[in-house]
């Protein structure tokens, strides 16, 4: 996904004759995607046309039953907006983690996520408003304040029920997103996700969003970083980095390093399932959420951030990441694979075994 650069072409586009900027474009040619067949432009803008033919063939009701289900939503903090896009009074309908929710910000300023249905008849909260610190509900107006609990029926005197209660969940807001919690047996967070200094150093550019929705499992898709191999049959590398990349782990955490033949490395950190930094040194840094809508469905939101003026190539450096040699190549892939609990992995393959171990942690045993 994340495992691709700008092409020299677009690096080359991009650079004028100033001594910075060919220092630039110089760091860029070594990170080059190799030469190989384009993809025709309305097989690359598939990728929006792809999605919907996809979601077609998803909603299909053949009966396949040797096709094993993706695997569970795993435990963890997942992105579910930019705090830009959240204003004060904001009341927003999201599909998230295979649940139906609403995010809203009360008016102190704080980022709220509950379940989207009221429990007293039903009805679906993201038709609400909000007054003060709580959400109310479109319906007949109860409230519910931050931790779920009703606060107020504005028709009735009577005591409010105890189980007058909407589920609330764990939010956390830094570094230009808002996150929750997710854990299936509704367990507090296991981890805290660490800051990112690239977001707030006055070196390096505002964030650069980027959104996407695919037919992937979140699992699938995290593998792929630790899938070296396809590198070079999907991204078109010129060779298999498999003994010049190296992952790691650390409880919840993980990274990748992997390192090119002059000697340039690219990290990519993982925080859980959903949240993973990838770092080109003084080039770049991709701020990567990727929350799973349900089991066979993910919604990306991904920051860019480019130093200095790197940021003058911004969209050539997100083509390069998410365009046809990278997360686009990958895109019909995870749509039609299916996921083998047992796959027969040879050595060269990479860390795919040594990842699995690791994700294992995200799922209830
Ligand atoms: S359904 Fe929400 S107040 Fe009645
Ligand atoms: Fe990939």
């Amino acid at each position: 996904m994340t495992d691709t650069i700008p092409s020299p072409g677009a690096a080359d586009s991009s650079a004028d004759s100033s001594a910075d900027d060919d220092m630039i474009s110089d760091a860029l040619r070594k990170m080059v995607t190799p030469k190989g067949t384009r993809p025709s432009t309305s097989a690359r803008r598939g990728s929006e046309s792809s999605v919907a033919v996809a979601t077609d063939r998803a909603q299909m009701t053949y009966s396949l039953p040797d096709r094993p289900e993706p695997p569970p939503i795993p435990n963890g903090w997942y992105s579910i907006a930019s705090s830009d896009d959240l204003a004060a009074g904001d009341v927003v309908s999201v599909i998230a983690v295979g649940r139906e929710l609403v995010l809203f910000r009360d008016e102190h300023g704080l980022a709220h996520v509950v379940n989207a249905h009221c429990p007293h008849l039903g009805a679906h909260l993201g038709g609400g408003t909000v007054v003060g610190d709580s959400i109310k509900c479109p319906y007949h107006g109860w409230r519910f304040g931050p931790d779920g609990a009703c606060v107020d029926i504005p028709y009735s005197d009577a005591r409010i029920p105890s189980k007058a209660c909407t589920r609330t969940y764990t939010v956390c807001e830094q570094d230009g997103f808002v996150f929750f919690w997710y854990h299936v047996n509704d367990r507090s967070p296991a981890y805290e996700i660490p800051t990112v200094d690239a977001v707030s150093d006055a070196e390096w550019s505002r964030a650069y969003p980027w959104r996407f929705e695919l037919v992937a499992a979140l699992q699938e898709m995290a593998e792929n970083n630790v899938d070296y191999a396809h590198l070079k049959y999907v991204h078109r590398r010129k060779y298999v980095p498999s003994d010049t990349s190296s992952f790691t782990t650390d409880g919840p955490f993980s990274t990748v390093i992997e390192a090119l033949p002059d000697g340039t490395e690219f990290y990519r950190h993982a925080w859980g399932p959903g949240v993973a930094v990838l770092i080109v040194p003084d080039l770049m840094t991709v701020y990567t959420t990727t929350t799973p809508i349900d089991r066979r469905h993910c919604r990306l939101n991904w920051h860019f951030h480019f130093k200095g003026k790197v940021e003058q190539m911004a969209s050539e450096m997100i083509e390069g990441v998410t365009g046809d040699y990278g997360l686009q190549a990958d895109v019909p892939i995870w749509r039609d694979k299916i996921f083998l609990e047992h796959p027969l992995l040879v050595k060269a393959d990479g860390n795919i075994a040594e990842f699995r171990r690791w994700y294992a942690q995200f799922y209830e045993a």
